[in-house]
């Protein structure tokens, strides 16, 4: 049967996977797909290093703009990242009526909307597997798997590189920047990283999911965002002592009046599966009303981990290419006239339980002062950990662990215990998640 032919805008670290695991794999993924999978046609800047990924029988071009107007292409497939030649390419490729894959979650969380309406109207499909999660098939069980429930919330560990950071910090006490590094020698980080150690990354992946959990428009805009480089050594080791390990977690969760969408450095009780997601793996776990909690979990980043992902979408649109557009999986799970206007809350509507943590003289009513406070605004405390003072009248670190709150009540209470004349600086503040199944 005719091949389908491909063109590789970017030949990197995902390009370069996809180009040795096509050639490596290629018997099986043609009879599974049932019909032949192969790069013809190749973008790269460095045409010599493409070159030498792809093979001698490929058409090199240092233009990704040649590939999409090959009129022998027919799945142009998108690893050069960001949204500036990205964006155009993908753009002119569903004008020109071929099929698209994409690794590039910025792209998907921040132009999904406009990307998916020309898709629609040129009867094209636009795959972004690889965009979440690396090598998780998590997109498809999302759109596909669970399309029997209501999603209630999806959590993930969705950042790799970060969860590699803390990881080695944590085990090996490793210096945030050395590990870092080590991140982007073995192709986990972002062209920039502080798109990984910032939050934004995870945010994007959490934006992408949320929409097709909730069947929303992708909305990153909206989304809250918090990394893990001002994370303190101090609040890992207190985190631990109270039975909870920090993760960097995205979070969406279906609330009556609105959605959840928030990345943070979080508590998740230590015993939870996912709290155990170490190094450059990710995890994703759904809550759904009819099959309850179900968890997703393997390599986030990687050239042959995305790869695998960046295939499974080929295999996909070679399957579907044939059929009636109508009767295709919808891009965002949900029937393109049923997408609906759900608000993204803002991050202080948002309700969770939180972690303190404060330094306040030693001396008799600092406690009962900080509890008033809490007591105040609704805030009920589930555990708290003092640390003694060196000396008598010296400054003590106190920890709390709240119950469910409203994040604008932590914010006034810690406003107030921070002008109290018995604390000193700033209040730590931490999201806590029991994840509970
Ligand atoms: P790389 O930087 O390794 O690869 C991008 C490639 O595209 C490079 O070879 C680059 O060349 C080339 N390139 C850049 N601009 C152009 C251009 N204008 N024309 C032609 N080629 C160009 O990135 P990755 O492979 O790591 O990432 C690709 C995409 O996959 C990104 O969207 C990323 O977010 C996503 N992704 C990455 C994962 C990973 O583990 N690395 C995992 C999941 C998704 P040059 O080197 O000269 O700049
Ligand atoms: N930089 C990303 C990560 C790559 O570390 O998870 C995978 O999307």
């Amino acid at each position: 049967m005719k091949a389908i032919n491909v063109g590789l805008c970017g030949v990197g670290t995902v390009g370069g996977g996809t180009a040795t695991v096509l050639k490596r794999n290629g018997n099986e993924i043609a009879r599974r797909a049932g019909r032949p999978i192969v790069i013809t046609m190749a973008a790269n800047r460095d045409l010599d290093r493409a070159r030498e990924l792809v093979g001698d029988d490929v058409l090199l071009t240092d233009n990704a703009m040649d590939v999409v107007n090959n009129p022998d292409i027919d799945i142009v497939v998108e690893l050069i990242g960001g949204t500036t030649v990205a964006k155009d390419l993908v753009l002119a490729a569903i004008a020109n009526g071929k099929h698209v894959v994409t690794a590039n979650k910025k792209l998907i969380a921040e132009y999904g909307n406009e990307i998916f309406a020309l898709a629609q109207e040129k009867g094209v499909m636009v795959a972004f597997e690889a965009a979440v999660a690396g090598g998780i098939p998590v997109i498809k069980a999302l759109r596909e798997g669970l399309t029997a429930n209501q999603i209630e919330w999806v959590a993930g560990i969705i950042n790799g590189t970060s969860n590699f950071i803390l990881t080695e910090m944590r085990d090996k006490g490793s210096a945030f920047a050395d590990v870092l590094a080590e991140a982007q020698r073995l192709g986990y980080a972002e062209a920039d990283p502080t798109f990984d150690i910032e939050g934004h990354d995870a945010a994007h992946k959490l934006t992408i999911m949320s929409a097709i959990a909730f069947g929303i428009p992708v909305q990153f805009d909206k989304a809250y965002l918090e990394g893990i480089s001002k994370l303190d050594a101090a609040d890992i080791k207190y985190a631990a002592e109270l039975g909870y390990r920090i993760k960097l977690l995205g979070m969406t969760r279906r609330r009556p009046n609105g959605i959840e969408l928030r990345v943070s450095p979080t508590l998740i009780p230590a015993g939870r599966l996912i709290a155990n997601v170490d190094g450059v793996m990710n995890a994703v776990l759904v809550k759904g009303d009819a099959v309850g909690a179900t968890m997703y979990y393997g390599p986030g980043a990687g050239a042959e981990p995305t790869a695998s992902s960046v295939i499974a979408d080929l295999v996909d649109i070679t399957r579907l290419h044939t059929a009636d557009p109508e009767h295709r999986v919808p891009h965002l799970a949900f029937q393109p006239s049923q997408i609906a206007n759900l608000p993204i809350l803002p991050i202080d509507e948002v309700e969770t339980c939180y972690y303190l943590r404060l330094t306040a003289k030693d001396l008799p009513g600092v406690l009962a002062d900080v509890t008033g406070i809490l007591a105040e605004g609704q805030i009920s405390v589930d555990a708290m950990l003092q640390k003694p003072a060196a000396a008598a009248g010296g400054t003590a670190e106190i920890i709390i662990v709240t119950h469910i709150a409203i994040e604008k009540n932590i914010n006034i209470a810690i406003a107030k215990i921070e002008n109290l004349a018995s604390t000193h600086g700033k209040v730590v503040k931490l999201r806590l998640e029991h994840l509970n199944g």
